[in-house]
Formats: C-alpha cells, sequence, structure tokens
C-alpha cells in the first residue's frame, strides 16, 4: 500500500491544510492563491480550494444558513482530508466564520496537519472594497444572514497565523504566510 510516508517522500514535503478564514473580501482567495504560487514554483505539490470552485460544484446545493455553512465546512474538510493523504498541501479559503465549524476540520485531522490563518480585515475596509457588491446588496436587504452584517464572523483565540491583509499590501502578507509556515514545516527549498 502506498502509505502517505510514501508520498511525502517522494515529493520531498509534507502534506497539510492550511485553512484561510476572514470576512467576505478580506482577501482570503487572493492570498491563498498567492501562496500557492510561489509553493508551486518551488516544486510543491498544492491545490487551493475556495467558494469559486466548491459552491458552484460540490456545494452547489448548500445556502448561508449556519447549518448549511457547517455543510459546507465539513464536506470541504472531508475533501481537504483526502488531499492530505494523497500528499498535498490544500490551502482553502472560506468565510468559515462559526469557530465550533472551523474546531471541527481541526479535529478532524491529525495534530499540526490543521494551519488555521485569520485574514484580519476589518469590515469598514471589507465593505468599502466590497468587490462582488455583496455587502451592499446585504445592507438593501437583498442577501440575507450576509456575514459581517446579519450574520456572525467569530475570530478564533488558537488560529496559527493573524495577516493583516485588510491593511497590509498582498507581497507583504504572501512573504509573511511563506515565513510563519516554516515554523509548520512547511518550507521553500
Ligand atoms: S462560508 O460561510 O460557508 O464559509 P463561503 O466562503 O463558502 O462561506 O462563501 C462565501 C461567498 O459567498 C462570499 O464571498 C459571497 O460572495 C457569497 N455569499 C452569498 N451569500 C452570502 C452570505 N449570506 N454570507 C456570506 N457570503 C455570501
Amino acid at each position: 500500500m502506498v502509505t502517505r510516508m510514501h508520498r511525502k517522500k517522494q515529493n520531498g514535503h509534507r502534506s497539510a491544510i492550511i485553512w484561510f478564514t476572514g470576512l467576505s473580501g478580506s482577501g482570503k482567495s487572493t492570498l491563498a492563491h498567492a501562496v500557492e504560487k510561489i509553493l508551486h514554483q518551488s516544486g510543491h505539490k498544492t491545490f487551493v480550494m475556495d467558494g469559486d470552485n466548491i459552491r458552484h460544484g460540490l456545494c452547489d446545493d448548500l445556502g448561508f444558513s449556519k447549518e448549511e455553512r457547517y455543510e459546507n465546512i465539513r464536506r470541504v474538510g472531508e475533501t481537504a482530508k483526502l488531499f492530505i493523504e494523497a500528499g498535498v498541501i490544500v490551502l482553502a479559503a472560506f468565510i468559515s466564520p462559526y469557530r465550533a465549524h472551523r474546531e471541527y476540520i481541526r479535529g478532524m485531522v491529525q495534530q499540526n496537519d490543521f494551519i488555521e490563518i485569520y485574514c484580519n480585515a476589518s469590515l469598514e475596509i471589507c465593505e468599502a472594497r466590497d468587490p462582488k457588491g455583496s455587502y451592499k446588496k446585504a445592507r438593501m436587504g437583498e442577501i440575507t444572514e450576509f456575514t459581517g452584517i446579519s450574520a456572525p464572523y467569530e475570530p478564533s483565540k488558537n488560529h496559527e497565523i493573524t495577516v493583516p491583509t485588510g491593511t497590509k499590501e498582498l507581497n507583504a502578507c504572501v512573504q509573511q504566510v511563506i515565513t510563519e509556515l516554516i515554523k509548520y514545516d512547511i518550507t521553500i527549498p
């Protein structure tokens, strides 16, 4: 049987879930893709999961109630867990606003396999950016249960990395993540 250990040896790096959480518009996906690019260019096996490729496929039957967000995150977690077995570094970018849901995913995998990155951008900044016009719609009541407006976001108390994506430019955020990932045994050779 080909095990995770064999894949690690062949790949030359360990697998893990790097989980980006934060408000809509906080820059989770952008940061995940930028970090992925650096890891990929240095020979790591990587894959980004975010709303774009998950909510239009695997989870296209789900909305944004607390229960449905849980199911969204649960499916992502189960899929990411398979990717871990496959030797891949998964970069998952989801609002994942409920602390307990993130803790559930953390508990699904081995200790150290879940690296939580809090993309810290204030509601004011995210709302001013409003790249998809969602905050405007949420303010007008056209989107209900919108995180930050009519649904909660619960920051973690034990996340591994905080990145000030609201105030620091992208390249600086990427550099910070790459530097801090070394502590978690994910290194650029
Ligand atoms: S999560 O809460 O279940 O983790 P997810 O990251 O998959 O959310 O999807 C967030 C994206 O869905 C947002 O960027 C936004 O464009 C869109 N969206 C649509 N309705 C909502 C809502 N009620 N709350 C938050 N995001 C929403």
